[in-house]
């Protein structure tokens, strides 16, 4: 039997089905049961959508490949038929809001071809955005299509209070597009966050601060803040910071600590570990650059070259000794920052062109993670490349003014705890009851 058409009455009966699952709960006529109703049926209605065009659309799209074969027919003599290769639909996955694609390439088709064709895949369907990953197994000849038919990030949202938990591999910022957390990486990474004037680098920076805050609290993490536009994003935050620079004279002296920091780390770790694991009174130390090009592209000559000087070999040496950098820049432009290959991970706000997002999350990238597209209005949204390579678009929730004091009354730096991190955790002076069992790390 024709596969269309097979789709066609497996996908009329999955409707009907999802009709008959859904109407008990239109009977009770909450908003919840007829909401979820619709979903159900919505998603039924996505999946049999796929499964019947996805055929036409490889053919149309060129992905599919025809080949004429002649054959021999009794009583009718040789005809040609045609046949197509295709690429294959493995599995359609639905959400409440999402489509996934599982394709395998088709003989003599590259993964490339298939990566290529996601662009035209979300503008036939219309979906809001897309993304394009790895599949878990056959990952050299099958991918996943990832489909937001219905955006969860376009409303901000506003962080809360963290956890008192002392956390220091990652922090927690926001919603990925499928809804699901987003957490950054802040051990073993360095991090560049780039975005236009207003793009919401703020939202990041206090959400790595505020997120880390309770282990600031311990001594377990140690912020170190520079900036050089007059101190206006980081003293409202000032107590959660060990130390502020405001002036190149004064980041050029903390870069000189942390590298001498690092180059200390190093000795005392080396033949013992490959990675220092922070903890109370042992901590993680993290230097934050508001306006990185203020350092390094606007500063006098002199503060300039010794801060990227400095800035260099910190980014070379720190990583795995627990001396990070996680610095913010508005123009990604070579001259301002020829140090970007040095980051570990880079983040890609709303940037002014194609060129822009190629040159902060890597050649040929503006394709499949169009930060040049992200709206004014869309504060915080930004672009990631996830461990596996594959891009993600995410959006960092707003910290309010009151609660970045809040925190920082709360959990302000305690940098005297480094000679007692021997003391039993719940006599550290000032550390809230529910931290005092260590918390999770
Ligand atoms: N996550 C967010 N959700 C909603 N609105 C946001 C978010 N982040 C920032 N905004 C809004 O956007 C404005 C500008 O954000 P922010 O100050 O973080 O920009 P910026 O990228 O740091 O700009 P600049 O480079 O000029 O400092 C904020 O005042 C706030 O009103
Ligand atoms: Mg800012």
């Amino acid at each position: 039997m024709n596969e269309t058409l097979v789709y066609s009455v497996g996908g009329l009966v999955a409707l009907l089905v999802a009709v008959l699952v859904a109407l008990p709960a239109t009977r009770k006529p909450t908003l919840a049961a007829l909401v979820w109703a619709c979903m159900l049926v919505r998603r039924a209605w996505w999946w049999l959508r796929f499964r019947i065009t996805w055929k036409g659309l490889a053919r149309e799209s060129g992905l599919s490949k025809r080949r004429t074969k002649r054959v021999k027919r009794m009583g009718v003599g040789e005809e040609s038929i045609e046949k197509w290769r295709d690429p294959r639909l493995k599995r359609v996955i639905t959400s409440s809001h999402s489509v996934t694609l599982k394709v395998r390439t088709r003989r003599g088709q590259a993964l490339a071809d298939l990566e290529a064709f996601a662009p035209k895949l979300a503008a036939t369907y219309s979906a809001d955005s897309y993304r394009v990953y790895p599949a878990k197994r056959r990952a050299g000849s099958t991918v996943m299509f990832e489909l937001v038919m219905r955006d969860l990030i376009t409303k901000p949202a506003t962080a809360s209070m963290p956890e008192p938990r002392m956390q220091t591999s990652s922090v927690l910022l926001g919603r990925r597009q499928s809804g699901k957390p987003f957490h950054l990486q802040i051990e073993q990474r360095h991090t560049l966050v780039v975005g236009a004037s207003g793009a919401g680098k703020g939202s990041f920076l206090w959400g790595i601060v505020g997120s880390l805050s309770p282990a600031i609290a311990v001594d377990a993490v140690r912020a170190y803040g520079i900036d050089l536009k007059g101190g206006m994003e980081l003293t409202m935050g000032a107590p959660l910071f060990t130390k502020i620079a405001v002036k190149g004279e004064q980041a050029v002296e903390m870069l000189q600590e942390f590298v001498a920091i690092a180059d200390a780390r190093t000795e005392e770790l080396r033949g013992v570990s490959r990675n220092h694991k922070p903890g109370p009174g042992d901590p993680l130390y993290l230097l934050l650059i508001d306006e990185l090009a203020s350092l390094t592209a606007y500063a006098d000559p002199e503060i300039r070259k010794e801060a990227e000087r400095l800035l260099k070999r910190l980014l070379s040496i720190g990583r795995a000794v627990g001396v990070v950098v996680v610095a913010f820049v508005q123009d990604p432009r070579k001259e301002v920052i020829d140090m970007r290959g040095l980051f570990t991970q880079t983040i890609a706000l709303r940037v002014r062109s194609a060129m822009e997002t190629n040159m902060v999350l890597g050649d040929g990238m503006a394709a499949q993670a169009s930060a040049h597209r992200i709206l004014k209005a869309a504060q915080g949204t930004a672009w990631i490349i996830d461990e596996d390579g594959s891009t993600d678009r995410v959006r960092a929730d707003y910290w309010p003014d009151e609660l970045i004091r809040q925190l920082a009354s709360l959990y302000p730096a305690t940098p005297d705890l480094v000679t007692i991190s021997d003391a039993a955790p719940g006599q550290l002076p000032g550390m809230p009851l529910s931290l005092a069992d260590g918390g999770v790390r």
